[in-house]
């Protein structure tokens, strides 16, 4: 019997912040796509085997967000040991988010690139989406963001452009053997971030910045676990050093156009709704 390969797309992190845009993108384009994540069907789990080869059967292309950070200690072995799995199980296409300026995200693009893919690489800024959708989300909205950020300015990008980024290099020709640094076009302190976000959604929001043993005390006081306290204190110490400290061209070069501003990221977000005050908070005020 012969067998014909579909187009369909295994997108690992599917219900995260990149991964489900570019799920929905390439959805709208008509492409299959398998969600790759705990909750998919059937389900991976980057901590589990198993679970991967289930996951790349009849399979085209793969886009690889790893959980939780591309840095984190052991990224490097899995992802490299599931790049090399997608090459034998057949599969030629292989985009990889990657974290920007660090040096142990860059291990991992290594291990992955060994496996002998076509490999295209999102060395990727911090997301402005942490804001709406992530750990800086509940701060927001309690009208307070406290962290161990300084002045330190970083190009937010927007998980908008990154997931354009992807879908041009999963179904485009051309991208193969490119790493793309994708940032967003302006560069802004996290108070003046938090500062854009108030404006957008009309409200008083207060930036703090507390020292870093404070903050990692604290977190661990309310019971976020270790290796997230950890994981967190690297990226505001070690990432945020100024080594990011400037904007980049990665979208220009995979689209042709500017990234979105971090201004229209800010209106978008607060039209949504998403920080508006929940009347829970709002009550006590
Ligand atoms: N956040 C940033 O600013 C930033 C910047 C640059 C690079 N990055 C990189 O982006 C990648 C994703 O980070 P993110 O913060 O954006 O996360 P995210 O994609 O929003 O994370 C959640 C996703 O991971 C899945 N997931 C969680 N645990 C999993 C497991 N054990 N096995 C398989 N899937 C699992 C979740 O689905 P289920 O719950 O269904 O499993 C969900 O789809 C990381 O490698 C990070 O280094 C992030």
């Amino acid at each position: 019997m012969t067998h014909t390969k579909t187009q369909t797309t295994l997108v690992l992190g599917a219900t995260g912040k990149t991964g489900r845009r570019v799920a929905q993108r390439l959805t709208a384009l008509g492409r299959p796509v398998r969600a790759g994540s705990r909750s998919g069907q059937p389900r991976f789990d980057w901590h589990d085997q198993a679970t991967w080869t289930p996951a790349l059967d009849d399979v085209a292309a793969v886009y690889i967000s790893y959980y939780p950070d591309i840095a984190a200690p052991g990224a490097a072995e899995t992802v490299g040991s599931f790049a090399e799995l997608a090459v034998r199980s057949g599969v030629p296409r292989l985009v990889l988010l990657s974290g920007r300026g660090e040096p142990e995200a860059e291990l991992a693009e290594r291990a992955v690139r060994g496996s002998g893919a076509d490999l295209t690489i999102l060395r990727s800024a911090w997301f402005a989406q942490i804001f709406s959708e992530d750990y800086l989300l509940e701060p927001v909205l309690t009208g307070e963001v406290a962290l161990p950020a300084t002045d330190t300015p970083e190009p937010f990008v927007d998980a908008e452009d990154i997931a354009d980024v992807a879908v041009a290099a999963l179904t485009q020709d051309g991208h193969a053997g490119q790493v793309y640094e994708l940032t967003g076009s302006r560069l802004l302190t996290f108070a003046e971030a938090v500062g854009e976000i108030a404006a957008a959604s009309r409200r008083q929001i207060r930036y703090q910045p507390v020292p870093i043993g404070e903050y990692a005390a604290a977190a661990a006081g309310q019971g976020v676990p270790a290796e997230v306290v950890e994981l967190l204190s690297y990226l505001f110490t070690e990432v945020l050093d100024g080594r990011n400290a400037h904007t980049a061209d990665g979208v220009w070069r995979a689209l042709g156009r500017e990234p979105r501003d971090f201004a229209d990221y800010a209106r978008h977000t607060a039209a949504s709704g998403v920080w508006d005050i929940p009347a829970t908070i709002g009550a006590d005020r």
